[in-house]
């Protein structure tokens, strides 16, 4: 990036101090960083002028139950099969995430979590899929969503591992955006002298980057109508499920949301209602006592229902969403820095926190259930298909999601 390019971008931002502070670097130094402005996605800092935006009225939502999807259970079978057979259907997995929580060195998709035999994250994933593809006879386009720092060894790893069985004609990549981390003052942080702190732009940043690298393009002249995106790290969930997308087919809805019945009101999972009327998701941390509480026409808990990132998006509608511009969220997070240290030979050390003490800007794939209009929530069978793995043990780890394959007969 040009100096003057980086100059106006920080003065719209008010970064008068870091631009000062870039602007003085030696030559070298100054390059590297205008080097690393040319990914990184300034407009996000406009997202710190608005963070405690006040949420719409939210009211309850209606949820295509179990007992009612058992009902037409073939009906919705045969209309998504016909879809994926016509190769309508494509799917998208996040694997763009840093997994913090997790505390791999590698890619989340990498981890191995079997006991006497490996079985990696990547593996459940594809598994899962070919058992559509076997059902089907048809493979389903898949595209994977990596970011700059794990594209290469998650690209390594997939042909190191044959894809597991997958037909590597069908699988396409494309690496997401990067945004810049703040302090809490707003400004933006360093992660090296010559580097600033960067993170990937959230799980919704998957259609912009999707343009970017003209894979819109690759749906239409394909022919894929609908994208079933969903997160790397739940080894439980079904994919590119059948009875899923013909049930929202069905509905005429622009999307579908695979839900369950959330395992007790705390669960941090976002839950699915209407805000102004419009489908959406309340995060956990939104939930007031008054929404807890709250109960539906028939009596039951008006909140129930967890989204579990697994969404079916019908293509006509997303185009329109780019150019609308996602809402950005501002999440506290911990984020290595760079610090002053007399006793380092460089006078600079890189601090690891431990507890979060920065904001990381991103977008998310739960506001695309709002911007696209409608929505049809679909429940699932948590036991068979929500096993999220986000830390390494106590919940949502790789201890419970192990429980939870054993339980549903998988070998592990
Ligand atoms: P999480 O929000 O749980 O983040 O992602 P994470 O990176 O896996 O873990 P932590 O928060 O750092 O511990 C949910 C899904 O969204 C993807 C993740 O890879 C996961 O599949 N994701 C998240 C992206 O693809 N890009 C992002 O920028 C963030």
């Amino acid at each position: 990036m040009e100096e003057s390019k980086f100059r106006e971008i920080m003065l719209t931002y008010d970064q008068e101090e870091v631009m000062e502070k870039v602007c003085s670097m030696n030559e070298k130094d100054k390059a590297r960083i205008l080097r690393q402005c040319d990914f990184l996605d300034f407009s996000f800092l406009k997202a710190l002028k608005t963070k405690d935006k006040a949420r719409g009225k939210i009211e309850p939502i209606s949820t295509l139950k179990l007992s009612e999807i058992a009902l037409k259970k073939d009906e919705y079978e045969k209309i998504g099969v016909e879809a994926i057979k016509e190769g309508k259907i494509g799917a998208l997995v996040l694997a763009g995430g840093m997994g913090t929580r997790l505390g791999s060195n590698h890619a989340k998709g990498m981890y191995d979590i079997g006991i006497n035999k490996p079985v990696y994250i990547f593996q459940r994933m594809f598994e899962n899929m070919m058992d559509v593809v076997n059902r089907t006879g048809a493979w389903i386009p898949l595209f994977i969503m990596t970011n700059i720092m794990n594209d290469r060894e998650i690209k390594e790893f997939l042909i190191e591992h044959k894809c597991f069985g997958y037909n590597p004609q069908y699988i396409k990549f494309f690496v997401q955006d990067m945004s810049p981390c703040v302090d809490y003052n707003g400004k933006i942080m360093f992660a090296k002298p010559d580097e600033f702190a960067m993170s990937p732009n959230g799980n919704g940043g998957f259609y912009s980057s999707m343009m970017n690298a003209g894979l819109d393009k690759y749906c239409k002249e394909n022919g894929i109508e609908y994208i079933n995106v969903f997160a790397i790290d739940n080894v439980l969930q079904r994919i590119a499920d059948p009875v899923f997308i013909g049930a929202t087919i069905e509905s005429g809805c622009a999307t579908g949301a695979k839900v369950v019945k959330k395992a007790d009101p705390g669960e941090k999972v976002g839950s699915i209602c209407l805000e102004d009327g419009m489908p959406s998701v309340v995060e956990y941390y939104e939930m007031t006592d008054e929404l807890l509480q709250a109960k539906d026409a028939d009596g039951e808990p008006a909140y129930e229902y967890g989204v579990i990132l697994n969404y079916l998006f019908r293509v006509k509608e997303m185009d329109g969403i780019v150019r609308n511009e996602m809402p950005v969220h501002v999440v506290k997070k911990k984020v290595p820095y760079l610090a002053e240290d007399p006793n380092s030979p460089t006078g600079y050390v890189t601090v690891n926190p431990e507890t979060p003490n920065a904001y990381k800007l991103e977008t998310l794939s739960l506001d695309f259930v709002q911007m696209m209009g409608s929505c049809l929530p679909f429940e699932v069978v948590r036991e068979w298909e929500f096993a999220p793995i986000k830390n390494a043990m106590g919940i949502d780890s790789v201890d419970s999601a192990r429980k939870m394959l054993l339980a549903a007969g998988y070998e592990l």
